[in-house]
């Protein structure tokens, strides 16, 4: 038998301490800015950026650099540092910048990190083995290793248990750039009349971390960075759920879909997305007394199976 320290240890966390400490750092920065206010900037008709997003952005790589000094930094903001290494952080310094931007306390910092082994083809994934998002104005804290679970403060959380997408709060969102190319509206129409309801609330990042404490089922949304997904795919597989292609195809950094959810949910999801996107008709909704008879059904047999 091993020793009890040998076995903390092999837990232990390698990376999250001092990638948390950085983003609380970078929060805490951020929280000054938005109690100041900042002037918005455009990059595009609509892709907002601000003197926070650089500050942070700036702030996250210089203390990359100290403490992880061969570690490769790639950030939303325009940072391209030591992209050769077996490690590289995805970072976006703001996840939320609109919402920032217009004094809506939603948003976040992101550090996700890659493990990528020698002889990698530059458009390959290597492997996301830590993950850290950071909300300054609720003081929250996700953090996920790869294979040690996901925590919320340091407390473990877990996905939620529930089976069906009329029971669920989904979320999305639709980027700032490409806009009028972007079919999701459809997609958001369907789920929200499906569902409890969709939230768009304006941070991708976010949206993954409460798709992996339970507070949402699923989440999905077409054309994300790396910078927006990487700690958020860690956190949600880590606590149990689910991360891929809209057809569960494995999940890609550079995808240009992503599907996060409980793992319950998530054939049901797949079932519409296939049906929207080869124009078949879908499932008529179902009327109230169909959604409350199915409800009473499925009280009925989860009771049964808690009797038996
Ligand atoms: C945006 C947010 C938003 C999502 C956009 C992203 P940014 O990131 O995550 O929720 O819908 O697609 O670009 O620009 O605020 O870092
Ligand atoms: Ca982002
Ligand atoms: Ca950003």
């Amino acid at each position: 038998m091993r020793a009890a320290e040998e076995i903390g240890e092999e837990r232990a966390l390698v990376w999250v301490p001092q990638a948390a400490a950085i983003a609380r750092e970078a929060g805490a920065r951020l929280r000054e800015f938005f109690a100041r206010g900042v002037e918005t900037e455009y990059k595009g008709d609509v892709d907002l950026v601000t003197v926070a997003d650089r500050t942070s952005e700036a702030l996250i790589k210089r203390r990359l650099a100290e403490v992880f000094p061969e570690h490769g930094v790639y950030g939303e903001e325009g940072t391209r540092e030591r992209m050769e290494g077996e490690f590289r952080w995805y970072v976006d310094p703001l996840d939320g910048t609109t919402n920032f931007a217009h004094g809506f306390p939603q948003f976040c910092v992101s550090l996700g990190l890659e493990q990528r082994r020698p002889g990698l083809a530059s458009d390959e994934d290597g492997t996301i083995v830590a993950g850290v998002i950071y909300d300054p104005m609720r003081d929250e804290l996700f953090a996920a290793e790869r294979g040690k679970g996901t925590t919320l403060n340091g407390k473990p959380i877990a996905v939620s248990k529930i089976e069906v997408l009329a029971e669920s709060l989904v979320a999305t969102g639709f980027p700032s750039h490409k806009r009028h190319d972007n079919p999701n509206i459809h997609f958001y129409h369907e789920f929200t009349l499906r569902s409890h309801g969709v939230r768009r609330a304006g941070s991708a990042a976010l949206d993954l971390a409460y798709v992996a404490c339970g507070r949402l089922e699923a989440f999905w949304e077409f054309n994300l960075n790396p910078w927006d997904t990487a700690a958020g795919a860690l956190l949600v597989e880590e606590a149990g759920g689910r991360i891929s292609s809209f057809s569960g195809g494995p999940f890609e950094l550079n995808s240009r879909e992503v599907l996060a959810s409980n793992g319950r949910i998530d054939g049901e999801l797949m079932g519409l997305f296939e049906d929207m996107f080869a124009g078949r008709s879908l499932e008529p909704i179902p009327t109230p007394e169909e959604f409350a008879r199915r409800r009473a059904e499925r009280a009925a047999g989860a009771a049964h199976i808690a009797s038996a």
